[in-house]
């Protein structure tokens, strides 16, 4: 008998199905459509590939009922084609292949699936399991003696996920911190002598809007009540919105520009975290006039209010592993640090900002000392303030988006796209949980990225106190008029 499948996809559960992948992040707002899409691939799959194993997972037995087991059931699939078998909580295909509905609730059960072959795999809601299960699973995935009939499209792994969850950061580094959405690129960590370059990847963005079929009230209605960056993550599968995120209003919707050179007349200064076992971490910032950058490459026009803050290059000092410096010494970087700007063909620094560590001695010169020796004083720092509380409340005011006089909605800092390491480690930061108001806890946190930005908006701060103003004047005045401390400029 001629029989079709019964399914009409949305635009993006087609693109999903199209792909020729070999892993997709398929998410991740609440109700896009994750669960019954990724259905509906193990089904086609299936149904083109005789002999296709596919594994759908979810974590608890009533989670694979609820969201698979059941809707499959409500499906008409004629006999000659597959049939449902309840014992085995598997759908079999009268041309050998098989849909497999498994659950895992922690890393212990995982090893029941040990000698599993898995040609397509998809693990629903892939955060809420852990790394440790989902690497696991990856490690079961390839072909074997296999041929499917269709090509480009084996092995393959769908991970339907809103973000959070204990894989939250396991997958935003495989995928969102890798490449942008809608973009193939090679995912190193699975390379292997036969694939150098690491599997064939892709990040479809799927929203709630992206799906007619759900009851948009009642779906919308369920995040009321919740914080509002747990509230976000899920509306808008934004992967940036960690629940107890330091930065909570920080976007790259609203924050990354394209990367760009700023017009030479602005003030340019750049910013140092200073860290040798630790990383260290310097940026390049440069103080919009007001402006507007142009659409290009698929980016939207942007407006840069007057004043904003423009973090538009960055320098790294890394070993590659998260939170581990490079360990060189202070006169090369110093150095690297002023061949880095004629590189970019820079204008002078108007000045540059480090942390205050940077100016203790313990035996010998300080940092700021060998820095501005190495460099025949080129590289000349400032102090950056060090209050916490101060810092943060600066980094959440300039982050927010605000109307300016020209009517135009925008917030006063930005990161440009190629700052990796901020786009990294800045959305991830947790607030300290004992002092939420000083912002992200200095314990077991990359915040050395942060720490710079701070300092390097601690030297045009948009909060001030009338005394922080005078102060701040005091010191140009000072620095510039070569006056001692003590001597008053307001003094009558
Ligand atoms: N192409 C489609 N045709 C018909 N119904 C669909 C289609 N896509 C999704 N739906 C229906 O829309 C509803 C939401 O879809 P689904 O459960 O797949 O979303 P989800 O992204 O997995 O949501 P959640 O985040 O709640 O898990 C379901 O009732 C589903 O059956
Ligand atoms: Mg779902």
């Amino acid at each position: 008998m001629s029989w079709t499948l019964d399914y009409t996809p949305t635009e993006r559960q087609s693109i999903l199905h199209s792909v020729k992948a070999t892993q997709i992040l398929y998410g991740g707002a609440a109700g896009g459509g994750k669960s019954h899409a990724v259905r509906m691939d193990a089904i086609m799959a299936c149904l083109e590939n005789p002999g296709c194993k596919a594994y759908i997972f979810r974590k608890t037995l009533p989670e694979i009922e609820d969201n698979h087991i059941t809707p499959l059931k409500t499906m008409f699939i004629p006999e000659d084609v597959a049939s449902f078998s309840e014992t085995k909580k598997a759908l079999n295909f009268t041309n050998g292949s098989q849909i497999r509905f498994c659950f895992s609730e922690d890393d212990a059960t995982i090893h029941k699936f040990q000698g599993a072959e898995i040609h397509w795999l998809g693990p629903d809601e892939a955060a809420l399991m852990t790394p440790y299960q989902l690497r696991f699973l990856i490690s079961r995935v390839r072909l074997g003696g296999w041929k499917p009939v269709q090509e480009g499209y084996f092995p393959r792994i769908i991970f339907p996920s809103n973000p959070g969850g204990p894989s939250h950061s396991f997958l935003k580094r495989k995928f969102i911190d890798a490449s942008p959405p809608m973009t193939y690129f090679y995912d190193k960590s699975t390379a292997s002598k036969e694939n150098p370059r690491g599997w064939k990847s892709i990040f479809i963005p799927a929203k709630m809007d992206d799906n007619p079929h759900i009851d948009k009230a009642m779906y919308s209605g369920a995040f009321t009540g919740m914080a509002p960056e747990q509230a976000r993550a899920l509306r808008d599968g934004d992967w940036d919105s960690v629940v107890g995120a330091a930065l909570f209003n920080l976007s790259r919707e609203t924050h990354m520009l394209r990367p760009f050179t700023p017009p030479r007349h602005w003030t340019h200064f750049s910013a140092i975290d200073w860290g040798t076992y630790k990383p260290f971490s310097i940026g390049w910032y440069a103080i919009s006039e007001g402006a507007t950058l142009e659409a290009k490459d698929g980016w939207p026009e942007r407006y840069l209010p007057p004043g904003a803050l423009v973090r538009f290059s960055e320098w790294y000092g890394w070993n590659g592993e998260p939170d581990t410096g490079c360990r060189l010494e202070s006169p090369a970087v110093a150095r690297t640090w002023l061949a880095r700007e004629e590189e970019m063909g820079l204008p002078p620094m108007d000045f540059r900002v480090g942390d205050s560590q940077m100016w203790a001695q313990m035996d010998g010169p300080s940092v700021v000392e060998r820095m501005r020796e190495a460099t025949q004083g080129r590289v000349l720092l400032r102090q950056g303030r060090r209050d916490r509380r101060a810092n943060y409340a600066e980094f959440i005011a300039r982050l927010g988006v605000a109307q300016h006089d020209n009517g135009m909605m925008a917030p006063m800092f930005f990161a440009t796209q190629n700052c990796e390491h901020f786009w990294r480690t800045a959305p991830g930061l947790l607030l300290d949980a004992n002092e939420p108001d000083k912002g992200p806890a200095t314990r077991g946190q990359e915040d050395h990225v942060y720490d710079c930005v701070s300092f390097a908006m601690s030297m045009r701060p948009i909060i001030t106190t009338m005394a922080q103003r005078r102060e701040m004047e005091y010191d140009e005045f000072a620095a510039r008029h070569n006056v001692r401390r003590g001597y008053d400029p307001y003094a009558t």
